[in-house]
């Protein structure tokens, strides 16, 4: 492997941010706070949702949200085995089952006739993955849900800026999970998001979040008795803190313009890599707007995958493959007995696909040397 010259990611980080750190670091107030406040409301402003309740991560949102909603031991939950781990990990954390519908090759989400063929009277809820930041066919899945009396969580960790027929997915019922981990749209180095458009279930996931305690200790501060607290809902440890938040605000006020800059790179990708045959470049949404958090190509079956990422690696270019479906795991196919064949669409694109260098920093420079080596590497891997 050479040098890295692109990587695949890099976290968009300024003055600006470190500034607000050491702003929080100074205030003497580091735990959840007023930061986390002001995030929260500027994150529900912009997806469009009545309310944002931030958190540890996108997989304690997703956890969060089905214990919320009740769902648990006994229950199943279907999702996309073709994701991060942490989607189902957040099922079976909750005590369901994780139950797995297979994907369009084409888009790489899950599949609203595969989930129809999963739904069973133990069946809860749905949790699509806006895989890439491409939507799920959500007008679909909410008429399935509606039909089978089933909940909505979207795992929307890659979809802070997806849309789906003009709405975003933060606005959709009933709930949506989003991830601020280092390499996402918007990070806090690490951290999470849940909308809720239900004011009873957005203070019941308040509550929850830490520690199902009624008043947290900010809320207290002005309070006569501040030490007295009552623990009225199971709790867990899922709280933001204050110095994650302060980070999160200066994202959100460059958020139009990183999303921009994404959506240039793509096109410049899709323009300059259009005409080569073995490759398929991932297609717009037609109804609806994708965030390219990642930006996933699929080769021909005629040219080995690993064999390009390591050409690639050779002229300094980082790729990455999303994702290794879950069924081929140790782990799901030991305790779900799971096998290789089970979810063909997702195991093909498995097979096909490769994450090329997208993140708002890049220069256009990166951007036509990332061209550059594919072309050329494609050019080598085909020469005889
Ligand atoms: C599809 C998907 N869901 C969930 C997660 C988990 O996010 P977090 O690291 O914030 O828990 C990730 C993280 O990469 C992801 O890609």
């Amino acid at each position: 492997m050479g040098q890295i010259r692109v990587p695949l990611c890099r976290p968009f980080i300024g003055e600006e941010e470190i500034e607000a750190v050491a702003e929080v670091l100074r205030s003497g107030w580091l735990s959840s706070g007023p930061k986390v406040e002001e995030f929260e409301r500027m994150f529900a402003e912009y997806v469009g949702a009545q309310h944002a309740i931030a958190t540890s991560s996108c997989t304690a949102s997703l956890h969060l949200s089905l214990v919320a909603l009740g769902i648990g031991e006994g229950d199943e939950v279907i999702t996309s085995p073709f994701t991060y781990t942490a989607t189902a990990e957040a099922i079976i954390s909750s005590g369901a089952a994780p139950v797995f519908a297979d994907i369009d090759p084409e888009t790489l989400n899950i599949l609203p006739e595969e989930i129809e063929r999963k739904v069973t009277p133990k069946t809860k809820a749905i949790m699509p993955v806006h895989i890439a930041g491409y939507p799920c066919r959500m007008g679909e899945i909410y008429d399935i849900a509606e039909r089978f009396g089933l909940f909505v969580v979207s795992d929307a960790a890659h979809a802070i800026s997806t849309e789906y027929e003009g709405v975003k997915i933060g606005a959709m019922k009933d709930l949506n999970c989003f991830s601020f981990y280092a390499t996402k749209n918007v990070t806090t180095g690490e951290g999470g998001m849940i909308t809720v458009q239900d004011g009873e279930l957005a203070s019941r996931l308040r509550l929850m979040r830490l520690h199902g305690i009624d008043r947290p200790t900010w809320a207290r501060r002005r309070s006569g008795r501040r030490w007295y607290y009552e623990v009225v809902e199971r709790g867990f440890k899922y709280n933001m803190s204050d110095i994650q938040a302060a980070i999160g605000i200066r994202q959100m006020e460059k958020l139009n313009w990183m999303q921009r800059r994404r959506e240039e790179i793509a096109r410049i990708y899709a323009e300059e890599l259009g005409s080569i045959d073995l490759i398929r470049l991932p297609s717009e949404p037609e109804r609806g707007r994708h965030s390219w958090h990642l930006y996933i190509i699929q080769l021909d079956e005629r040219l080995d995958r690993d064999e390009f990422i390591a050409r690639m690696a050779e002229k300094g270019v980082e790729c990455g493959v999303h994702f290794i479906p879950l069924h081929l795991h140790p782990y799901y196919r030991k305790r779900f007995g799971l096998k290789p064949g089970d979810f063909p669409n997702a195991e093909g694109a498995f097979r096909r696909v490769v994450t090329l260098p997208l993140f708002p920093g890049m220069s256009d420079e990166d951007v036509g040397y990332v061209v550059e080596s594919v072309k050329s590497v494609i050019n080598h891997m085909t020469a005889g």
